[in-house]
């Protein structure tokens, strides 16, 4: 498929320390410094989907964009794999990239977890949020917007990560990537976790708010457990933090 994704010096296709930083660099560089943010916004599949999304997510729009380039140019370059979400809230995110799985990943499902009635218990040594903040959510209304705009791969998957993840992920087979966007230090580690013997080979980890303010609890998640534990080293850091699965 050809793409409008920034022409960079640099090896393309090499792989150093675990990721490969020259699609870092066209993704990241070309949002922040580059014109992609502009040419995103002018493409027709990005336009569609985002419509879809509209009032619906807390995403930042340079988020929400690295999503549409991951699951346009990124995500066909890989095994078929699915689409987990770790945090979905009123479904925007979810309905964004269900939209996106329709026209680019043929087969590929997307599954949206979340408690749909807010925030668990948090840790308020080191998380800024506190249980109950996004409630303001109705899974049926998610459904029944969903129906109507024919995205019948998005899967709502109402509970606690710690209740749902561990039945859901044997069965749905492998995943390609993983939208951690769940805020809190206890959430943010579960969910990478949980996911880590499902993903394809180099399946992609975006950790949405670990490079948040008001989420030091998902930035020590990621340090700790991601960066020190399991060694990865980041293929962005903008507009979030994103990982790659081992090769191998
Ligand atoms: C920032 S919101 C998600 C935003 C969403 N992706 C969007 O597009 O707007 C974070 C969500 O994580 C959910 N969450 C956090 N920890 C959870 C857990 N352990 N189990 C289930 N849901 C959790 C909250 O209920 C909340 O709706």
């Amino acid at each position: 498929m050809s793409d409008y994704l920034p022409v960079l010096g640099g090896k393309k296709n090499e792989l150093r320390g675990g990721r490969h930083v020259y699609d870092g660099y066209q993704r990241g560089w070309g949002l922040e410094f580059g014109d992609l943010k502009a040419r995103v916004s002018e493409d027709p599949d990005y336009r569609f989907a985002a419509e879809i999304a509209k009032a619906r997510s807390v995403l930042l729009l340079e988020r929400m964009m690295n999503l549409f380039l991951l699951c346009k140019f990124f995500l066909p370059r890989l095994p078929l794999g699915h689409i987990v979400e770790y945090g979905s809230f009123r479904g925007g995110s979810a309905m964004f990239m269900a939209a996106l799985a329709q026209r680019f990943l043929p087969g590929a499902q997307v599954y949206a977890l979340d408690t749909f009635a807010g925030m668990p218990e948090t840790d308020r040594a080191i998380d800024a949020h506190s249980a109950g903040d996004f409630v303001n959510t109705n899974m049926e209304e998610i459904r029944l917007a969903a129906d109507k705009l024919g995205l019948n791969n998005l899967h709502l998957v109402k509970g606690l990560f710690q209740d749902t993840a561990p039945t859901l992920l044997p069965q749905i087979g492998p995943v390609a990537l993983a939208h951690i966007d769940c805020d809190i230090y206890s959430a943010v580690k579960y969910a990478y976790d949980v996911s880590k013997p499902h993903m394809v080979p180099m399946g992609y980890y975006v950790f949405d708010d670990a490079t948040t303010s008001s989420c030091i609890g998902a930035t020590e998640a990621v340090e700790a457990f991601v960066i020190q534990r399991d060694g990865l080293l980041s293929e962005q850091i903008y507009p979030h933090f994103v990982f790659r699965h081992p090769a191998a």
